[in-house]
C-alpha cells in the first residue's frame, strides 16, 4: 500500500521511514505531489491531524497519514496544547515559546507542574475510513531551562522517572520514549494487520 505522509517536516518522515520498515507500505511524501497547504485550525489534536490526512488523501488519491503533538500543561488547564507551535504568537519560535510558558508557571509550587507531551496520528484511506492512534508521555514542566538538544519545549519538560530533561538526552533515548513514538507503534500495529 501507498502511504503518503502529510507532513514536510524531514526529521519527522525520516523517523516515520525508520520506524515502518518492515512492513510492506510504500511511504511517499508530499514533495511527490501538489497539494495545497492544509489550515490546522481544529480544536483537538485529533481533530487536526484528521482533518490534514483526510485533506491529503484526497488530494493525492493515495492512504494518508497526518500528526498533530504539543504539550499540555495542568496548571494551565491544559494550555499550551494545540498552540504549542504559537503559544508566544505571531513569529514565535521555541525560545519565545518557553519564555512564555516559564512566566506563566513562576507561581506553581513543585508538585502542581504536572505536564503531558501528546501525539495524535491520523491515517485516512482510499475508501474514505479514517483511524487514529494517540501517544503521550507524562512528566513535569522545570525552573529554567536545561540542555540543548532537540526542539521546542524540550529543555523545560522532564519526562518522569528521569532525572534530566528532554534536552538533555540523546535523540535515540528521547526517540524510544516520545508520545511521537508511542503513537507511531500503534500506527504501525494497524498497519500489519491491514497490510
Ligand atoms: P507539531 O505537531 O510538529 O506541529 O508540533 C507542535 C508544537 O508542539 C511544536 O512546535 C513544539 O512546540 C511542540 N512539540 C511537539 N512535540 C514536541 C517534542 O517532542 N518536544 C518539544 N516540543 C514539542
Amino acid at each position: 500500500m501507498d502511504i503518503v505522509l502529510a507532513t514536510r517536516n524531514a526529521k519527522k518522515i525520516e523517523e516515520i521511514r525508520r520506524m515502518m520498515s518492515g512492513i510492506r507500505v510504500n511511504i511517499l511524501s508530499l514533495a511527490d505531489f501538489d497539494c495545497p497547504d492544509v489550515q490546522e485550525d481544529a480544536d483537538t489534536f485529533e481533530g487536526n491531524a484528521i482533518k490534514k490526512a483526510v485533506a491529503i488523501s484526497k488530494c493525492t488519491g493515495h492512504a494518508a497519514v497526518s500528526d498533530d503533538s504539543g504539550l499540555e500543561v495542568d496548571a494551565l488547564g491544559g494550555l499550551p496544547g494545540i498552540y504549542s507551535a504559537r503559544y508566544a504568537g505571531d513569529g514565535a519560535d521555541d525560545a519565545s515559546n518557553v519564555r512564555k510558558l516559564l512566566a506563566a508557571m513562576q507561581n506553581v509550587p513543585n508538585e502542581s507542574r504536572g505536564a503531558r507531551f501528546v501525539c495524535c496520528i491520523a491515517l485516512a484511506l482510499t475508501d474514505g475510513s479514517i483511524y487514529t492512534f494517540e501517544g503521550e508521555v507524562k512528566g513535569s514542566i522545570a525552573l529554567n531551562p536545561e540542555g540543548s538538544s532537540g526542539f521546542g519545549y524540550d529543555p523545560v519538560f522532564y519526562p518522569a522517572g528521569h532525572g534530566i530533561t528532554f534536552a538533555r538526552m540523546d535523540a535515540g533515548q528521547k526517540d524510544s520514549m516520545s508520545h511521537r513514538r508511542a503513537a507511531l507503534e500503534k500506527l504501525k500495529a494497524h498497519l500489519k494487520k491491514i497490510t
